[in-house]
């Protein structure tokens, strides 16, 4: 088991700053906003796999061992054997890990909810789980998502004020506009066009799409009084073990890394439209802290350098990044 050094991870704990970044290195820039205190008493989540915490496993079939064995020693609704990137931020600030929003047992509310399931996109995709057709992707894409997050919003606080046993599941009022909002989504809007076989010049035609149906998920937010937004921006999807399953053409497509160079040139493409959205953001809300994370560079990483992790070699296996498990094929 290799875990990443601590200044890759504290990267993701510098929620007073503002991250900015090229593809090749993280780095910082000044603060362009000065939070009162980075105290966020909740987190709401919204995304794919790579930050889903059981709701997939609830809502459609659980996910299995080997899933889950590192940290929590048994299937723990993740996509991967350890925690997640969103589990360490929540950790970060002294909060539960975030319970599944599709989740109807035993969930507890008070500081969050995670509305991502594994294999969302944020445009409607063609193909929806379960089938039996190769792949699927979730039904419960980011519009949807979103609905589910207004109807929290308001039935959380009807059932606060009804009081009783049930009350204290949920998050107090004030918190919807202190709470961080935190995104992790769009590999799969690429991933489904690419086994569909669709040309790559017709899926790149389809980026400004995808950023717009983004970006008009985060405005409602906002409007719907949201205020701390913490955007991943997509992973280096040529990597994934999943990739070299599905599209016959990867094998053949592969760079220094072992990845496929034009769909990790796609997702970099994604990245700048989606930091270009992101600039926009801050324009038009200038009372709203809005972070653009660069997750692709510091995946990319463990598939180009991973010596500098410790290892020989990285399995192009694992969505959840954290605990990486060289030695097991978890997809
Ligand atoms: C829900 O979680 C909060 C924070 O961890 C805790 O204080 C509260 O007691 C929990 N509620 C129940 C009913 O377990
Ligand atoms: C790989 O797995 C084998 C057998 O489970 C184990 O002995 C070995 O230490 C593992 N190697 C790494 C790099 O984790």
């Amino acid at each position: 088991m290799q875990q990443l050094p601590s200044n890759s991870i504290s990267l993701f704990c510098f929620f007073c700053m503002l991250l900015s970044s090229s593809y090749a290195k993280p780095r910082i820039s000044s603060p362009a906003f000065a939070a009162n205190s980075c105290n966020f008493p909740a987190i709401f989540n919204f995304g794919d796999s790579n930050s889903d915490t059981g709701g997939i496993s609830a809502a459609l079939y659980p996910i299995n061992w080997p899933y889950g064995q590192t940290y929590f020693h048994m299937p723990a609704g993740r996509f991967s054997d350890g925690r997640l990137i969103i589990d360490f931020i929540a950790e970060s600030f002294g909060l539960p890990y975030l319970s599944a929003y599709l989740d109807s047992v035993g969930t507890n509310f008070s500081h969050g909810a995670n509305f991502a399931t594994g294999g969302s996109t944020i445009r409607v995709p063609d193909r929806i789980l379960p089938t039996n057709e190769g792949f699927g992707f979730s039904p419960f894409y980011l519009d949807i998502q979103l609905s589910q997050f207004m109807l929290f919003k308001s039935r959380s606080q009807m059932i606060r004020q009804r009081g009783g046993i049930y009350a204290s599941l949920m998050p107090q009022e004030e918190y919807f506009s202190q709470a961080l909002y935190t995104f992790d989504i769009g590999q799969n809007d690429f991933t489904a066009d690419l086994f569909a076989d669709m040309p790559i010049e017709k899926i790149y035609a389809s980026v400004p799409d995808v950023i717009n149906s983004f970006a008009y998920n985060v405005k409602s937010i906002y409007n719907s009084g949201g205020r701390s937004f913490w955007i991943h921006n997509t992973g280096p999807l040529g990597c994934y073990a999943f990739v070299f399953l599905y599209s016959p053409s990867a094998p053949a497509l592969k760079d220094s890394a072992g990845c496929v160079k034009p769909y990790n040139e796609l997702a970099q493409y994604f990245n700048l439209k989606l930091k270009e959205a992101v600039v926009q953001l801050r324009k038009a809300f200038p009372s709203a802290a809005f972070t653009y994370v660069d997750v692709y560079s510091i995946k990319y990483s463990l598939f180009k350098e991973p010596e500098k992790y410790g290892t020989s070699s990285v399995s192009h296996t694992t969505y959840g990044m954290e605990e990486v498990r060289i030695n097991t094929t978890l997809h």
